[in-house]
């Protein structure tokens, strides 16, 4: 048994001009009829053992959520609202404060509501092999065995296995985390061989979690504890009291807990795993012509390869280019090389400084 415990809270600005604060990269469907968070649930509703899910949203995400959810018939256990974005520590607290109050020795599988995964049989693997190192007191993360030198992702650093689980558990040892590294570094883990990528998928106990969160942030934990006990509950989704949980501290798990605690595992996998965080990683996951090109909408493309062409409102004409990306809306167009998928973010700052 586990308890999915899905993260909504991003907004997936690497996007733009599709993904907007209104309208999260996970709330869209990109590859697929589904939208990320359907397909998220619905792929980890299909894993024996799964109970029902907690999810936690931004609270002006609510109602396109809930929608979501009931386009796929998924009733959740909870759906804890955000009144701000404080980062995936206290997200994933208030989850583990909610189950202590029925099975504290509840077992959470903590899945980012925006990432793809192609091969569900390895996905499911590694949760069941996941699960036991939860339960013997780790908090376990799922590394990625990287492909290439993407500079879009954390990269952990595995050790040696763990002894004291089966011999059968792949469960390593982490030593340490390096956030988004350079190309270079990038290049470098990758020769080196012992670095995979941080999938920010955790298998953990919700005590375990609270524990370790207390010792290495006691700060964030009194805060998040705070904003629990005021919680209020209305019309299917819960809110943690708004004044506390403003005043909590901004951090990742990654940094707040994985890379302090004692207790770190690592499982190496590779499931097709994206986190779609780019239009360059979403070009190379898509289905492509013979061009090399992913073409989405009323588009014309001659003599135009390896591109990414997406038109929502208008028809869009591309002609005698190689590794763009052009996505067009009804109030911005983007046009890039593929290359540079990670620069996005300096739009949307000029745009939003010159409002
Ligand atoms: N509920 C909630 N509240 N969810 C949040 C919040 C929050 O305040 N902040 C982030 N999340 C969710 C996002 O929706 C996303 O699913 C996930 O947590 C990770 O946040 P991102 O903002 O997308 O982080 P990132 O992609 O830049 O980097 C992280 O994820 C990579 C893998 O996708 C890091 O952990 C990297 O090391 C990692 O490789
Ligand atoms: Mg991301």
């Amino acid at each position: 048994r586990f308890h999915p415990v899905i993260l909504s809270g991003g907004s997936g600005t690497r996007l733009w001009p599709l993904s907007r604060a209104a309208m999260p990269k996970q709330l869209l469907a990109l590859t697929e009829q589904a939208s990320l968070l359907q397909a998220t649930i619905r792929r980890v509703d299909s894993i024996a053992g799964a109970q029902s899910s907690i999810l936690i949203c931004n609270n002006e995400h609510r109602f396109l959520i809930r929608e979501q959810l009931q386009e796929i018939q998924h009733t959740p256990a909870s759906i804890i609202l955000e009144p701000i974005g404080r980062n995936t520590a206290p997200a994933i607290a208030l989850a583990a404060l909610k189950l202590m109050e029925t099975d504290p020795e509840a077992v959470m599988l903590v899945l980012p509501a925006d990432h793809v995964i192609d091969d569900q049989a390895a996905f499911k693997a590694a949760v069941y092999q996941a699960i036991p190192a939860a339960e013997a007191g780790y908090l376990v993360t799922f590394g990625i065995v990287p492909t290439h030198p993407e500079t879009g992702y954390g990269y952990i650093r595995m050790g040696e296995a763990l002894s004291d689980l089966s011999s059968e558990n792949p469960s390593c040892q982490v030593l340490s985390f390096v956030e988004k590294p350079d190309q270079q570094t990038a290049q470098r883990f990758l020769a080196e061989g012992n670095y995979v990528w941080n999938s920010g998928m955790f298998v953990l106990t919700a005590r375990r979690y609270l524990d370790e969160l207390q010792t290495h942030r006691p700060d964030i934990f009194e805060a998040v504890a705070q904003a629990w006990k005021a919680r209020t509950d209305d019309l299917g989704f819960c809110r943690p009291d708004q004044e506390a949980f403003v005043g909590c501290p901004s951090d990742s798990i990654d940094y707040a807990v994985m890379q302090s605690t004692q207790q770190a595992a690592v499982i190496p996998a590779s499931f097709g795993w994206s986190d779609v965080g780019s239009w360059a990683s979403l070009w190379q996951i898509a289905d492509k012509d013979a061009e090399g090109n992913c073409i989405q909408g009323d588009v014309f493309v001659s003599d135009t390869q390896n591109s990414y062409v997406r038109a929502e409102h208008r028809h869009v004409a591309v002609i005698g280019l190689e590794d763009v990306v052009v996505v067009e809306t009804a109030d911005a167009v983007l046009v890039m090389h593929r290359d540079k998928a990670q620069e996005v973010k300096r739009a949307i700052q000029f745009f939003e400084q010159s409002q």
